[in-house]
């Protein structure tokens, strides 16, 4: 493999050596997390910046990373200090995630121009490697700020090397991500939001109210506050307002209450239960697990997913040259109005054109085919359960 290259932005003082290519898992974020681009073989002669830490050969060596091995990054990660739980974590080769939609997103990006996609949720890079396999005239930028999401990336794109640049951040610092990369425009976009099937099953990552774990839920488990901090120290309102608001949980002050007398909390299994006693008698019974509104609704506090979508959609729109193309999967209705509202924004559209017209081009930056967006067919659901609430959106940009 040829060489790569890891950046700071905190860190562009220090600069190290490097032969061969750099494995994501020897990232460990700074305090306050670091831009790190990890590059793939475009400039060789480049060098590494981590976040202050010297990467030893040893360290680099792709042969270095084994579930017993002390270097594998993961005794310093902060996520075992911050739980009363032991964690013990699934080795990335276990990754597994069913890329969503693939038919539909190729069909709507396979169009657009040759240039740099920005698949700002990389997860194993299932969407992406199919995109460039399909078009050998795209370059990736790959981003997510799972660590581990790396890893099995890197590894899905490994015969695809001088063609993706990878990068460890939250999509809403795109226009740093690309000013990094020297990356003006970009000619497709995708993001499809929420965790991977990954971070679900594993359960040290805390997310699955299935599974004893602690109770984290942060996809970079490396900064950040935890669902254990949360739920331990938010206020009554505050969880309650929560648990409405990102889980639509009809339950929520009861819930809220229930969580505020049974503290401290530690593990998923404590949060379940917690919720499930606290529930009425009917609502057990309904279907889906009682306390899965209350995860979904914790997880996306945690990981600030609702607040920092809009201004991400808007730097893509932005960074899109003419014609170019932006997928969106949701996978929930509070994520799903925002991607709707930004892009009738984005689009000129006011609220007012009533749904079965077809929506007028009013002079906005961007123009909107797929009015009220597509849902998995019944043969994927059958296939793959997990996608059943997505809804994927789409647009294209304007000429100007
Ligand atoms: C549904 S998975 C993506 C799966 C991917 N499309 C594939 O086919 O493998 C979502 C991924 O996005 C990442 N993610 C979610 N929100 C993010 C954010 N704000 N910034 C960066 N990564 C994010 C998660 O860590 C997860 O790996």
């Amino acid at each position: 493999m040829k060489a790569g290259l890891i950046y700071s932005q905190l860190e562009r003082n220090h600069t190290y050596p490097l032969m061969g290519s750099l494995p994501v898992y020897k990232m460990r974020a700074s305090t306050p997390p670091a831009c790190h681009l990890v590059r793939s073989g475009r400039n060789p002669d480049e060098r590494i910046y981590t976040g202050g830490l010297p990467v030893s050969e040893k360290e680099r060596s792709p042969n270095s990373m084994s579930a017993s091995s002390p270097a594998n990054g993961y005794p310093l990660d902060p996520a075992v200090g911050s739980s009363d739980c032991r964690i013990t974590r699934t080795e990335p080769s276990d990754y597994s995630h069913q890329p969503v939609m693939l038919t539909e997103v190729l069909s709507i990006l396979d169009q657009i121009p040759s240039g740099y996609f920005l698949d700002a949720t990389l997860g194993g890079a299932g969407h992406s490697k199919a995109l460039l396999e399909l078009r050998d005239d795209l370059h990736l930028v790959g981003i997510d700020q799972d660590q581990e999401a790396h890893i099995a990336a890197r590894k899905a794109l490994m015969n695809l090397d001088g063609r993706f640049d990878l990068v460890h951040e939250r999509f809403d610092r795109i226009d740093e991500i690309l000013d990094g990369l020297n990356v003006d425009t970009i000619s497709g976009a995708l993001f499809d939001l929420g965790v991977s099937s990954y971070q679900l099953d594993t359960p040290a990552r805390g997310f699955s109210f299935r599974t004893e774990g602690p109770l984290d839920m942060r996809m970079n488990s490396a900064t950040g506050i935890s669902a254990k901090d949360l739920v331990n120290n938010a206020s009554y309102r505050d969880l309650s307002r929560i648990l409405k608001q990102y889980g639509d949980e009809r339950h929520s002050k009861r819930i809220a209450r229930a969580i505020i007398e049974a503290r401290p909390l530690a593990t998923t299994s404590q949060l379940a239960e917690v919720v499930i006693d606290a529930m009425p008698a009917a609502s057990r019974k309904s279907p889906g697990h009682p306390a899965r509104r209350t995860f979904q609704a914790i997880r996306i506090a945690v990981n600030n997913e609702i607040e920092i979508l809009e201004s991400a959609l808007n730097k893509t729109i932005d960074r899109l040259m003419p014609d170019g193309r932006c997928v969106i999967i949701s996978y929930h209705s509070g994520e799903d109005r925002i991607v709707k509202r930004t892009l009738r924004t984005a689009a000129g559209l006011k609220n007012t054109v009533p749904k079965h017209l077809p929506l007028p081009e009013v002079g906005g930056s961007v123009r909107l085919l797929d009015r009220g967006g597509k849902t998995p067919s019944e043969n994927e659901l059958m296939q793959n359960p997990r996608a059943t609430s997505a809804r994927l959106r789409w647009f294209e940009k304007v000429r100007n």
